[in-house]
């Protein structure tokens, strides 16, 4: 494999980037990328699994995209919504009211990250409640902004010195099924984790004091958590009955990537307030929360203005996105490959002991890689090990979850058939690589993982 000259600029990257935002898993340096196919600076060709941290929802440089862009960039490419108004924003907010779950008055508050969006909605929960507790889970990734931070609980290192962090955030326990918090099985279980909150509710969070519960539909980065059918109708059922806010974090599972256009669809929720980021614009920086409008009309200016929001670019960008995800049936697409791939991994699970659970919905996918079914001991090296042989064999793909061992599978939702199945042939050949012992412990010295 050549690499002299991603070498040569991860060299200098390193000498004058802060490393702090990378978690480097191994020197792929990117030159360009078409579809569901990336190029680094030395030719080499890979196939996508990690869409950019789950952004190129509708495939990398599509057409209509780049179509968008040119032309806006051409009339206007800012202005600043803070003290002007234009028209594709209206657009895009538009169409956002419309596509978000439930039939009630809406309104959009654009931003730049998830990140900034989190804080966002935890503002606009305090502003609009008169509320300061706001209630988040244990494993959720949130950003790293001051709110988002101290709304995510995934690990210390996201927090370590940075103190101190938002008061009133509180955290509770996931539904997480495979690796429960209070090691219990559902359904025997009986939901035991919602009567922790109920708990919560009635002994140390005075249920008139918090704003919001802020959630993940399905945890992204805990490792792909699916939660039981009933916890989130009933969690809803729970704060209808205290006037707590649902809000509906979709930053990593909107835009079709579940096989809905948003995760919550999957219960049949309807959130008080639903966030954005990742996919919206493909990539442009933008974030929005879509909130029943009697909340937003709650806050007043400047409580959340952002000098370059809802760029005029980036706007259009997301409308053409919006277009795709409409025009070729992402959602459908999505959850046919996603089955495909589903029933492709658990068939690897006949042959590799390594492979403990294999968990999806549509194109969002985690294989957790275990040292033993019976004690799911996360084996943490061995997924990276994976992934480094993975990226020799042609694949990009990452690990992640709370113990970092679970394979990331979110490759683009315009990918082929033929490039998923080619895909997931690496990933195979890599596990077997893997579990034969034929990757070095060499190589973890190489990687920075999650
Ligand atoms: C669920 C979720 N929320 C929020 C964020 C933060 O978004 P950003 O990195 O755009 O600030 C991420 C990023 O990975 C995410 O997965």
């Amino acid at each position: 494999m050549k690499l002299e000259k991603s070498l040569e600029i991860v060299e200098r990257d390193r000498r004058v980037i802060s490393q702090a935002s990378r978690i480097a898993y191994y020197p792929l340096v990117v030159d360009r990328a078409s579809g569901s196919k990336l190029w680094d600076v030395d030719g080499n060709e890979y196939i996508d699994f990690l869409s950019g941290a789950a952004v190129n929802n509708v495939g990398h440089c599509h057409p209509r995209v780049v179509e968008a862009i040119r032309e806006q960039a051409g009339r206007l490419i800012h202005n600043t919504l803070g003290y002007t108004y234009y028209e594709v924003a209206v657009e895009l907010a538009e169409r956002l009211v419309k596509l978000t779950p439930g039939g009630f008055r809406k309104r959009v508050s654009f931003s730049l990250s998830g990140s900034d969006a989190n804080d966002g909605a935890i503002k606009l929960a305090r502003a609009s409640t008169g509320r300061s507790k706001v209630v988040s889970f244990l494993g959720s990734y949130h950003g790293t902004t001051y709110g988002a931070l101290t709304l995510s609980a995934i690990t210390p290192r996201m927090r370590r010195r940075l103190g101190p962090l938002l008061p009133e955030i509180y955290h509770v326990p996931y539904p997480d099924c495979y690796r429960c918090y209070f090691a219990l099985t559902y359904p025997e279980c009986g939901l035991h984790c919602l009567e922790h909150i109920e708990l919560m509710l009635d002994m140390v969070l005075p249920p008139d004091e918090v704003a919001a519960f802020i959630l993940e539909p399905i945890q992204g980065d805990a490792g792909i958590v699916i939660p039981p059918d009933e916890f989130w109708p009933r969690l809803k059922r729970l704060c209808e009955e205290h006037g707590i806010l649902f809000i509906d974090e979709e930053v990593q599972t909107g835009f079709a990537r579940t096989g809905r256009m948003f995760a919550i669809e999957h219960w049949g929720v309807d959130p008080d307030a639903l966030i954005v980021a990742k996919p919206i614009a493909a990539g442009l920086p933008m974030a929005a929360i879509i909130a029943r409008a009697e909340l937003m009309e709650r806050w007043v200016a400047p409580a959340h203005l952002f000098t370059t929001e809802a760029n005029p670019v980036a706007c259009a960008a997301a409308l053409a996105v919006l277009d795709i995800i409409e025009g070729e049936n992402l959602p459908e697409r999505a959850e046919r490959l996603g089955e495909k791939a589903l029933r492709r991994l658990r068939e690897m699970m006949e042959s590799y002991e390594l492979i403990g659970d294999v968990r999806g919905r549509g194109l969002l996918i985690g294989v957790d890689l275990v040292r033993s079914r019976e004690t799911r001991e996360p084996a943490r090296a061995e997924a990276m090990k994976v992934c480094w042989r993975a990226w020799e064999r042609g694949l990009v793909m990452i690990s992640f979850g709370r113990f970092g061992n679970v394979l990331r599978i979110a490759p683009p939702l315009t990918i082929t058939e033929e490039e998923l199945m080619e895909g997931l042939d690496i990933v195979e050949a890599s596990i077997r690589d893997v579990s034969e012992g034929r990757v070095p412990d060499s190589v973890l010295e190489k990687m920075v993982a999650w």
